[in-house]
């Protein structure tokens, strides 16, 4: 069995609204709030970066759990917006926090559906040797997107959330996880350069490719929609449990239309759908744990409760965790 010992979260102090979008790009607040219901979002200061964002939400999250650094075990960071290439987040993160020498590692490139697919890993390397796993969801998107780019650059903030998992009884624990991929859809979701298809190089950097995020909006909504939705009645079953007996709902928060189409296609009425786009927008791998925190902040998420998370992301991946709290 693994469980929840700690949650933690964390976004920059600097807020964008729609208006001081709308100052910097041709769009609106109208545009913005119909479309995808996102209000502000979190811009990450000169001084922070990834690995900060990590440090706080993560080092919140062994504090929540009674927990110090040398207690941690392993130490995954779900990102798409690491550090730096090489080497991995965790492995600066593990030094920062002050952990032992733990196996560290990233799970990227599986864009916000990275937290979840990465709990999945935590439960199964607890349930091969027990011991402690910090599970850290971060992304600095704001910092790497072409922010002269309408239809991408609105989407997005910057955020951190985290969670410590262990095989001793904590405050929730984790029902079942299940996961997929169809790699043909890769294409609806990508980066224009980066990697060696197509390296950063001078050629990018003056055709603008490298910055640039590859969407098919209308395809990424549809996938979104029906992988969720999927996915969270494929956990159920898998637990013997319905849509009825599920308290709280956190889908990856990119856009308010979808997150109300999944919750429709399910039939979960709205006040059992957690919601906080509007303030922060798409933070990539950090809106489920992030929210998950907050939801638990707040007294959102109360004992006896069934909770469960969903994300999609660029791969196209898909995810769902069922939780007794
Ligand atoms: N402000 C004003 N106009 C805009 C903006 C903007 N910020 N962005 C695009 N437009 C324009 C387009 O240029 C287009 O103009 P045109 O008709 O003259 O060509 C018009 O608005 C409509 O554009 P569409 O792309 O068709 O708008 P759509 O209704 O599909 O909404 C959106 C776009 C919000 C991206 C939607 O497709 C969507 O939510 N898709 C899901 C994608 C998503 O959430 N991705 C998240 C990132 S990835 C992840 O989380 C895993």
């Amino acid at each position: 069995m693994t469980y929840l010992l700690g949650f933690g979260g964390y976004v920059p102090e600097r807020v964008m609204t729609n208006d001081d979008w709308a100052g910097l790009v041709d769009t609106s607040d109208e545009w913005i709030t119909q479309r995808t219901g996102i209000k502000r979002r979190r811009i990450a200061a000169e001084d922070e970066s990834t690995l900060t964002l990590a440090a706080n939400a993560g080092g919140m999250a062994i504090k929540d759990a009674g927990l110090t650094p040398d207690d941690i075990d392993e130490i995954i960071v779900a990102t798409d917006t690491p550090e730096m290439y090489t080497p991995d987040t965790a492995a600066l993160l593990q030094d920062l926090l002050g952990c032992r020498h733990v196996p560290t590692y990233d799970l990227g490139g599986s864009g916000c559906a990275g937290f979840v697919q990465a709990l999945d890993v935590a439960r199964a390397r607890i349930a091969f040797t027990p011991k402690k796993v910090l599970v850290v969801g971060v992304e600095l998107i704001t910092r790497l997107i072409d922010w002269t780019d309408r239809s991408t650059a609105v989407l997005f903030g910057d955020g951190a959330g985290a969670v410590v998992l262990g095989s001793e009884p904590g405050r929730g624990r984790i029902l079942d996880v299940v996961t997929g991929t169809d790699g043909s859809a890769a294409g609806i979701l990508t980066l224009a350069a980066g990697g060696t298809r197509n390296p950063f190089n001078r050629r990018t950097l003056e055709s603008g490719e490298y910055n640039r995020l590859v969407m098919d909006g209308r395809k990424v909504f549809m996938e979104a929609v029906g992988r969720m939705s999927e996915a969270v009645t494929e956990v159920l079953g898998r637990i013997g449990s319905t849509v009825d007996d599920v308290a709280l709902l956190i889908p990856h928060q990119a856009n308010l239309r979808i997150i109300e189409a999944v919750g429709k296609k399910l039939g979960v009425d709205r006040d059992r759908v957690y919601v906080n786009v509007q303030e922060y927008g798409n933070t990539g791998s950090a809106t489920v744990p992030f929210a998950m925190w907050e939801a638990v902040e707040t007294g959102r998420i109360r004992e006896g409760d069934l909770v469960v998370l969903t994300a999609f992301g660029a791969g196209f991946h898909w995810a769902a965790a069922a939780l007794q709290f």
